[in-house]
């Protein structure tokens, strides 16, 4: 059967609208299943000269010239434009863009993960009443397939657990500081100026740029939003070289890791940084780097790798989500199976890592051991170092076994209580 060709619209000609763009005209095989129809920009003069610099091939310029509008009244109500890619960023005007897009009916592809993670179920529901397709692939971790295998290949599962490195920004500090000894700040001054960082980094170290990401996957993966709300964050601004060094010699690397689980009591999702085994491919994965691991029932422990951003690999998924449209993917979202039991971190068992500086003098250490036991709370190693013969501080690094989020909160409140320990503890969550 020939199909025609699906007529696109392109909202946002940044870093990845302009890469999207220059390979809809540029590339062959995609100008004979798609023609970009028109492109909404705010400033028509800037992207006349962007255009005219950047597409690189004289031809099609004017031809690409003639397709921008700066009026959004125009740009909705073009009634040949099939497919809408948004490629602008942030909530609004997103959020209005995506949602008046569904209702002309109109197909839509998304690399927004700040509109996804927010308004997911409802842009879902929209977009089936509609009966058009919202693919939003490149949303987490770029150019790497989890969206489409989560939604589409494994939807014979029943996912048992996502565990990702998501955040690429942040992957490239702890690299550095594991591989260099070199401390947080200046690696994430060397990242800023090599451009994996933001001048304002927040949401990249803080985790809040990977909860939106593990909240898409793991609402994905199981069927049922999870509110952005219940999925605990932690970033990695606390992390230090001391705290590498430690994990090394207990045989580990420090990851932030983006969790979401099944546990029988219900779904936990969570980012915070992690100590990772050295032996678990996890722990290697370096420099920006993305990598996504599910475990399934029936596939078992599946292992994805990848450039997490980036205009290549950002625009490898948008094409790959027009190519779904064109072809009719079996990817089907579903939302449907209601709100489940969100677990809290005082809910759940986990083993820690903490640090302490504390006073080196007699009993101290049997104080804290005491709290930790009162708690149920059973140590598995505890090494002291690093003593300060000026200050008669010491390290004391503490690995745990299992236990209860809530024990464990109520024994380093009462750890830190102690005169003797002298600066705020340093937790870590333990990933076996
Ligand atoms: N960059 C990556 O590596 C990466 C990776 C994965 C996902 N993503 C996602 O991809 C999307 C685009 O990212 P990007 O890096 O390309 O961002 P960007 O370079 O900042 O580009 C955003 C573009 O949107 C335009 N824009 C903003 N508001 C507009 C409006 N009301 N109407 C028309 N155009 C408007 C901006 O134009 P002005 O010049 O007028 O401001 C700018 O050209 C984001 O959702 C991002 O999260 C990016």
């Amino acid at each position: 059967m020939v199909r025609s060709r699906l007529n696109i619209g392109i909202i946002g000609i940044g870093n990845i609208g302009l890469e999207v763009f220059k390979q809809l005209i540029s590339n062959s095989q995609l100008s004979e299943l798609f023609s970009i129809e028109s492109v909404l920009v705010r400033d028509i003069k800037k992207y006349t000269n962007i255009i005219s610099k950047d597409i690189g091939f004289e031809n099609k310029v004017d031809i690409a010239l003639e397709k921008l509008t700066d009026s959004e009244d125009k740009f909705f109500s073009n009634n040949n434009i099939d497919v809408i890619i948004e490629l602008i960023g942030g909530l609004e005007p997103a959020y209005s863009f995506v949602k008046r897009a569904l209702e002309y009916k109109k197909h839509v592809v998304t690399a927004n993960k700040d509109l996804i993670a927010t308004h997911i179920e409802e842009l879902i529901k929209l977009s089936k009443k509609n009966n058009v397709k919202l693919r939003f692939e490149g949303s987490v971790g770029a150019g790497i397939p989890i969206i489409e295998v989560l939604s589409d290949m494994l939807k014979q599962n029943q996912i048992q657990k996502i565990t990702g490195i998501i955040n690429g920004t942040s992957n490239y500090i702890l690299s550095s500081m594991f591989e260099n000894s070199s401390n947080f700040e200046n690696v994430l001054k060397e990242a800023q100026e090599l451009g994996f960082a933001e001048s304002d980094p927040t949401n990249d170290v803080e985790g809040f740029d990977a909860k939106f990401k593990i909240d898409i996957l793991g609402s994905i993966a199981f069927g049922s939003r999870i509110p952005l709300k219940t999925v605990y964050v932690k970033g990695i601004s606390e992390i230090s070289n001391k705290d590498m060094n430690y994990a090394r010699e207990f045989g580990y690397n420090i990851k932030l890791l983006a969790i979401t689980e099944r546990k029988p009591e219900g779904i936990y999702s969570s980012v915070s940084p992690a100590l990772v085994s050295l032996a678990q491919p996890m722990s290697k994965v370096g420099g920006n780097y993305n990598a996504v691991e599910i475990l399934g029932d029936l596939v078992g422990n599946l292992w994805i790798q990848g450039e997490g951003a980036g205009k290549n690999s950002t625009s490898s998924a948008v094409l790959g989500d027009l190519m779904g449209i064109y072809y009719g993917s079996n990817d089907d979202i579903n939302l449907s199976k209601g709100r489940e039991k969100y677990l809290t971190r005082e809910e759940i068992i986990l083993k820690n890592y903490i640090r302490l500086s504390v006073e080196d003098k007699y009993g101290v250490l049997s104080e804290i051991s005491g709290i930790f036991s009162n708690n149920e709370i059973s140590i598995a190693s505890v090494i002291q170092k690093d003593i300060d013969n000026s200050s008669g501080v010491v390290d004391l690094v503490i690995m745990t076994h299992d236990s209860k989020g809530i024990n464990f909160d109520t024994a380093i409140d009462s750890v830190s209580k102690i005169s003797s320990v002298k600066e705020k503890p340093i937790i870590i969550r333990i990933n076996d």
